[in-house]
């Protein structure tokens, strides 16, 4: 397993949100995160990139703890977050935050392949270089974003709703976008509102409600669970 998470409890000054959380991500899978408004969803994500430190438990990346590491540390392992919301800093040109991405990196070589890389998946990286970021649409800059996450060369990708606030067009480009980080072997945790968008895209599924997994298993499993699918897949969520 590249990624456990052994019964995790954490929280905010309001106790805990996470009340004993497991799960196990194998390489080269993606994991789907459904749950309604604030199940804890996003601290989940928060806990495995080092943002909150579990109160309880453990969680292993390749075998050695990360409970404990730092956010930067976690970073240089090859965990990398795409956060919730505008990212970006409008200010600065596109090329300047995509190369943010890779400040860790000493080899100016190695990121100049990356960029180049980037480039080349994200065609936007290019034809915008030289213009601020903040100028561009919003379904734009999730690319950027995507993008700027990449430099790193990620060995775990972790997404917050990266459909949010999208429109229909460039939401198509990013389910795109997911499913060729996939097939270039990426392992992917990804938290997604549009419950059966993420669970189609996902290998596995796990449904969180009030901090405790609900059901886990295949993302058929879960798609196919007659309960769940009353819960979260009924017709009120679109089915894009
Ligand atoms: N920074 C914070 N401080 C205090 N409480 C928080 C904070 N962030 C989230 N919470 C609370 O934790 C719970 C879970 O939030 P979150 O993980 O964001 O849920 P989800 O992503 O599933 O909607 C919510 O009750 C929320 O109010
Ligand atoms: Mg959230």
């Amino acid at each position: 397993m590249l990624l456990k998470v052994h019964n995790v409890y954490a929280g905010y000054e309001g106790g805990d949100v996470l009340k004993g959380i497991s799960m196990e991500v194998e390489q080269g899978t993606t994991t789907c995160i459904v749950g309604p408004n604030g199940a804890g969803k996003s601290t989940v994500l928060r806990v495995l990139s080092g943002l909150l430190k579990p109160r309880l438990g453990d969680i292993t990346f390749e075998n050695r703890s990360i409970a404990t590491l730092t956010p930067r540390q976690i970073l240089a392992l090859g965990i990398v977050q795409v956060p919730q919301s505008h990212s970006l800093f409008p200010g600065m040109t596109v090329q300047e935050n995509v190369r943010l991405g890779a400040y860790m990196l000493n080899d100016a070589a190695l990121v100049e392949r990356r960029l180049h890389e980037v480039e080349e998946k994200f065609p936007v990286v290019k034809t915008r270089a030289g213009d601020k970021a903040g100028n561009l649409s919003g379904g734009q800059q999730r690319l950027v974003e995507f993008a700027r996450c990449l430099m790193l060369d990620p060995r775990l990708i972790l997404l917050d709703e990266p459909s949010m606030g999208l429109d229909p067009r460039t939401f198509k480009q990013v389910v795109e976008t997911i499913k060729v980080m996939q097939s270039s072997g990426r392992t992917i945790v990804l938290v997604e509102q549009n419950a059966r968008t993420g669970l189609s895209l996902a290998t596995n599924g796990i449904v969180l409600e009030s901090g405790r997994v609900r059901l886990e298993g295949s993302h058929t499993d879960v798609l196919n669970n007659p309960e769940i699918g009353h819960l979260y897949l009924g017709g009120t969520l679109s089915n894009a």
